[in-house]
């Protein structure tokens, strides 16, 4: 890169810039060794309070959500919350109860949403006839809605094109 004259730094300013710069790593270095504040401690606590791992919690208060109709989504991309209950609804290497009403086959009948064409698709991009293994496990990605109050407050907003 070609640098314009004025630009050019003789020695000396460079030996001057080099000083300037440690002096000021070293009032930073004083400025914390100064500080005598601690570090803040941080109360960390876990679902299981603190039960050991080979003990459980009694259950918590627990229902499943009635049935009711499809909610809006938040963005283009974001799976579907559930909109009916799924309590007893199994997901195993050789079953799969969701498929019962959301395989292509079955929406005629069940009048269930079909499962989009993106998951037929592999990892590799490979377009398959039945559900791709990445997408088998539907509770990995829906879950059921649930009109809870939030846990933590957040200023989450729904995406632009979607309000
Ligand atoms: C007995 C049939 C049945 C079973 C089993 C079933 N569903 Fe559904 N599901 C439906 C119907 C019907 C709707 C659509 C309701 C509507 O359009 O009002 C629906 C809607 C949905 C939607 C919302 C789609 C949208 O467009 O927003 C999702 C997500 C979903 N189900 C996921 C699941 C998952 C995950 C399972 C398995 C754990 C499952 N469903 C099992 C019948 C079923
Ligand atoms: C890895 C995450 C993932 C898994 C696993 C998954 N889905 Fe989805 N699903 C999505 C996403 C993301 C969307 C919305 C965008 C899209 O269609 O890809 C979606 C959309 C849907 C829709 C709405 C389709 C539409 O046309 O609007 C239904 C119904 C659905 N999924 C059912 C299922 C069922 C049933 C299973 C299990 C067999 C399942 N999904 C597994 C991520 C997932």
């Amino acid at each position: 890169m070609r640098v314009p004259a004025k630009l050019k730094l003789a020695a000396k300013d460079i030996a001057k810039v080099v000083l300037a710069l440690s002096m000021f790593a070293i009032g930073v270095d004083q400025a914390r060794a100064a500080d005598p504040k601690p570090a803040e401690t941080v109360k960390l606590q876990s679902l299981r309070q603190g039960t050991p791992l080979n003990q459980d919690n009694p259950p918590a208060n627990h229902r499943q959500e009635r049935d009711h109709p499809v909610g809006d989504r938040d963005f283009v991309q974001m799976p579907p919350l559930v909109p009916h209950t799924i309590s007893g609804y199994q997901i195993t290497k050789n079953f799969n109860k969701c498929m019962d009403c959301h395989a292509w086959q079955k929406t005629k009948e069940s009048g269930a949403t079909k499962i989009s064409v993106t998951h037929f698709k592999t990892r590799e991009g490979v377009e398959l006839d039945s559900v791709s293994p990445r997408r088998y496990f539907c509770t990995q990605c829906h879950v059921p809605q649930s009109d809870a109050k939030p846990l933590v407050a957040n200023t989450y907003e729904r995406a632009k094109g979607m309000k």
